[in-house]
């Protein structure tokens, strides 16, 4: 049986449960703050999944390498390996607020000291990235496909105008994301990412400090669910919210599946600023052909579960048609998940923002001005970085494609 905390207080008890499903309960009066998702409340009855865990539960579990990693270090022990033992292992140390350990233990995230720093100047040769992965493995409660970890380094909220702040001592959870990259497969994909977050930050969109190590091999992102005493905001992705599994995040449409459901969930002051916030990084997306924006790749934030919730800064943002040139959509806009042309972006924020038609023909201009400025900076770091040439050749040449279909002419 596993125990599962929110924000550092003990909420419920989650239990396999016929053959191949789950239970979770919360313990007997409990305070209504203590729920797990926006989409699961307390309640007396149980939260049963038949399959699996329920979505909140399995969202942070790893998809590609490191999870096959973790079943290959701990799948000895108990002779099979499902999301059950995942959790076990990596429950301590997750996005978000909610932690899950032992029945009758308590919750320590100790997670190791890593100075970020050494990883942007180490060179990419191999022997940084196993170190890491013995050693952080087990502290990654993070989805995604691609290699990453997550690390603590009190260096955190350097950038901002909190700089004179040092972490409370009593943290001791994760504080940075370090993403590598499969040389075979999607060579300079941090890169790729580093370029794509200044294109949004440069469209005024939130986005968390993110560094470039020095031979481009690894990009590490701040958290951005790391409150500054060291605890941790609510944070769930669009397949929580849409109440599907991880293997269900290329389903759905970009209307309703998160512009509609962001609605239904947004109950703050700021819903309009974060509709047109979403709706410049769907169209974002399209421009900078990013065929991967599926439903984990969109979040909410909140400090407390009943109240505010916002839309996450922005992550994941990717070139991909630079490895795959046919690659579409990976959620559908008007039925298809062909790349729209400006008509459509057009049409689709008139309708789903409620704004003038001139506020967003600026929204979708202000995307054109922030990749003809980045496109600059990529040409000069190609010049730096020749081993980056090939890649960025062909991510300008997808973004002007991007602008030429879904940009100009609406
Ligand atoms: N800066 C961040 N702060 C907090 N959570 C993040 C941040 N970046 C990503 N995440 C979370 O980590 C998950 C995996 O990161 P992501 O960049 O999407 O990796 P991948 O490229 O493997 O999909 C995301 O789905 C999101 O839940
Ligand atoms: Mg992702």
């Amino acid at each position: 049986m596993i125990k599962v905390w929110t924000d550092g207080t003990e909420a419920g008890l989650l239990d396999r449960s016929g053959e191949r499903g789950s239970t979770f309960l919360y313990l007997p009066e409990i305070d209504a703050a203590r729920a797990v998702s926006i989409t699961m409340p307390v309640r007396l009855a149980s939260w049963d999944a038949r399959f699996g865990v329920a979505p909140i539960f399995e969202m942070n579990l790893p998809e590609g390498a490191l999870r096959e990693r973790l079943r290959l270090a701990f799948a000895k022990a108990t002779g099979s390996f499902d999301d059950f033992d995942l959790i076990s292992i990596i429950g301590r140390s997750q996005m978000g607020r909610n932690r899950y350990t032992g029945q009758k233990e308590q919750l320590e995230e100790d997670v190791p000291f890593q100075s970020v720093d050494e990883i942007l100047a180490k060179r990419r040769d191999g022997e940084l990235f196993r170190y890491l992965i013995d050693k952080f493995a087990s502290f990654s409660g993070i989805s995604g496909v691609q290699p990453k970890f997550l690390l603590r380094d009190e260096r955190a909220f350097e950038s901002t105008n909190m700089s004179d702040v040092r972490l409370s001592q009593s943290y001791r959870g994760a504080t940075h994301i370090v993403k590598f990259w499969e040389a075979n497969e999607y060579p300079q994909l941090a890169a790729n990412e580093y370029f794509c977050l200044k294109v949004a930050q440069t469209c005024g969109l939130e986005v968390p400090r993110y560094q470039l190590a020095e031979d481009g091999g690894a990009l590490v992102l701040d958290r951005f669910d790391l409150r500054l005493d060291g605890s941790y905001r609510g944070f769930e992705d669009f397949c929580v919210l849409n109440a599907k599994r991880t293997d269900q995040k290329y389903s759905g449409s970009y209307e309703t599946s998160i512009l509609k459901r962001f609605e239904q969930f947004a109950n703050s002051t700021n819903v309009h600023e974060d509709l047109e916030g979403l709706f410049s990084l769907i169209a974002l997306n399209c421009v900078l052909r990013n065929g991967d924006a599926h439903l984990k790749n969109f979040g909410m934030v909140y400090d407390d579960v009943l109240g505010e919730a916002r839309l996450a800064p922005v992550y994941d943002l990717v070139t991909t048609t630079a490895y795959l040139p046919k690659d579409g959509m990976a959620l559908t806009l008007n039925g298809t998940t062909r790349w729209p042309t400006a008509k459509e972006l057009q049409r689709l924020g008139e309708t789903r923002t409620g704004d003038t038609p001139s506020r967003v023909r600026q929204i979708l201009e202000r995307i054109a001005d922030a990749i003809s400025i980045t496109s600059a900076e990529v040409h000069t770091y190609i010049k730096e970085h020749p081993e980056f040439a090939e890649i960025g050749v062909r991510m300008l040449a997808e973004w002007e494609r991007g602008i030429a279909l879904s940009l100009r002419n609406a």
